[in-house]
């Protein structure tokens, strides 16, 4: 009898803490206030007990940053996770000011080796960017001080980013590296026309990235393609101020991997230096291929470089053009495009004197400078007029 008591005890107990681990897995929210963070305080560790709780739950997870103001130095999160993890963050998050005070992270957020990620919410990612842009010099300066990104996704597979506002980021905005299947939809990039080097959203050696309903406005490429960029669609987004979207610039080093698959459909660039372009620098150590571009009705307003190929990119004269690309590029289409151009050329393809362009199509290209038609000058590629396009004259 009384064996039987303390089993019957011992197994309530166990049933109750089972219970107990049990309610907890499948509510699985991690509030960050549950952690000690509080608004207009440091999260920096909270949020790193929340993911570590989170990442070891077995059922689906969710850490919420509700609103409010919030500051945060640098996190960098691993998994692999048990389970789905969404991270909703509804308030502002701030970066210290001081580019010092990064302890040296190459992102601020920094996410890597997961599967099934959302990072979602209302909520606003302030690099605070302002003091690192004055200390930018690596235009001309090779040695330059690597300012923190604001966030590196870096191996995810299967993951989202939904709405959320990456604002002021010091350096690119996102680095998207080694993830496949990762979807931005409705996102946001925010930052003012002079600032350097802050690309919206990098890509690299990723397969599957999709950029859905997205507004970037930003002092450098609004989407960026890398080495090893596969199967990327970027959607419904809208560019500017920034230098529009580009692929490369590629062939600056060796050991490069082939970019294929990009898809840019109905997108409008106002007010950028490019809108959409691929360039690759001249004397190239690497000779990975690029193929299959396709950009379809896109409007420009008052974009200086509508359409270009530039296989002879070199700023500062960082390079010798004497050795031309070795980098081919294939099957390329630009159509519906239409809109303003700030400068007489809309189309200027400068391809390769080694490995000249081919299968390019031109298709209805409606640009107009200052009322007038733009034009279209070519080198080392003839591409394939349909539609209304103007004819290339040489460049
Ligand atoms: C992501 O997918 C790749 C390819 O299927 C796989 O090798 C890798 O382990 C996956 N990464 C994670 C973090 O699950
Ligand atoms: C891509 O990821 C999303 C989000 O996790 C998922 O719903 C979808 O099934 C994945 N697609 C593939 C082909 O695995
Ligand atoms: C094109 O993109 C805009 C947003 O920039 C969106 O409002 C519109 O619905 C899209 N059109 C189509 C046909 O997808
Ligand atoms: C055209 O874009 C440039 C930036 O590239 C800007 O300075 C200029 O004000 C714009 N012009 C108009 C008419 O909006």
């Amino acid at each position: 009898m009384k064996l039987l008591i303390i089993r019957t005890i011992a197994v309530a107990l166990f049933s109750l803490s089972f219970l107990s681990d049990f309610t907890r897995a499948q509510s699985g929210t991690f509030d960050i206030s549950t952690f000690g963070g509080k608004p207009n305080g440091d999260i920096t560790q909270a949020f790193l007990s929340a993911w570590k709780e989170a990442c070891a739950s077995t059922a689906a997870a969710k850490i919420t940053i509700p609103s409010g103001r919030y500051s945060m130095n640098a996190v960098d999160v691993k998994g692999p996770c048990k389970a789905p993890i969404e991270i909703q963050v509804d308030g502002t998050i701030q970066a210290p000011a001081n580019p010092d005070d990064m302890k040296g992270a190459e992102q601020w957020i920094k996410i890597s080796y997961a599967e099934s990620i959302t990072l979602s919410g209302q909520g606003i990612f302030d690099g605070q960017g302002a003091n690192a842009w004055k200390i930018n010099d690596c235009d001309s300066n090779k040695n330059c001080k690597m300012l923190c990104m604001n966030f590196g996704l870096l191996f995810l597979n299967n993951s989202i980013v939904r709405d959320i506002t990456s604002k002021d980021s010091k350096n690119f905005h996102v680095l998207v590296l080694g993830c496949n299947n990762l979807t931005f939809d409705g996102f946001k990039v925010d930052a003012p026309e002079e600032s350097l080097n802050t690309d919206g959203i990098h890509i690299g050696r990723s397969t599957e990235i999709k950029i859905l309903n997205t507004v970037i406005g930003t002092g450098d490429d609004c989407v960026s393609l890398g080495d090893g960029s596969k199967q990327i669609t970027v959607q419904n987004v809208k560019c500017g101020p920034g230098h529009g979207i580009s692929v490369g610039s590629l062939g600056r080093y060796p050991n490069e991997e082939p970019v294929e698959g990009f898809y840019v459909k109905n997108c409008t660039l106002t007010d950028t230096q490019n809108g959409v372009r691929i360039k690759t620098w001249p004397n190239s150590p690497s000779t990975s291929p690029i193929s299959d571009m396709h950009f379809e009705d896109i409007t420009m307003n008052n974009v200086s470089n509508p359409v270009i190929i530039d296989q002879e990119y070199c700023p500062w004269n960082q390079c010798s053009k004497q050795n031309p690309s070795k980098i081919q590029i294939s099957k390329v289409s630009f159509k519906n495009i239409k809109g303003t151009s700030g400068t007489p050329d809309g189309v200027v393809l400068t391809c390769s004197s080694g490995v000249p362009c081919e299968g390019v199509e031109l298709g209805n290209i409606d640009l107009t400078f200052n009322g007038a038609k733009a034009t279209a000058k070519c080198s080392n590629v003839k591409p394939t007029l349909t539609g209304t396009a103007p004819a290339c004259a040489a460049n």
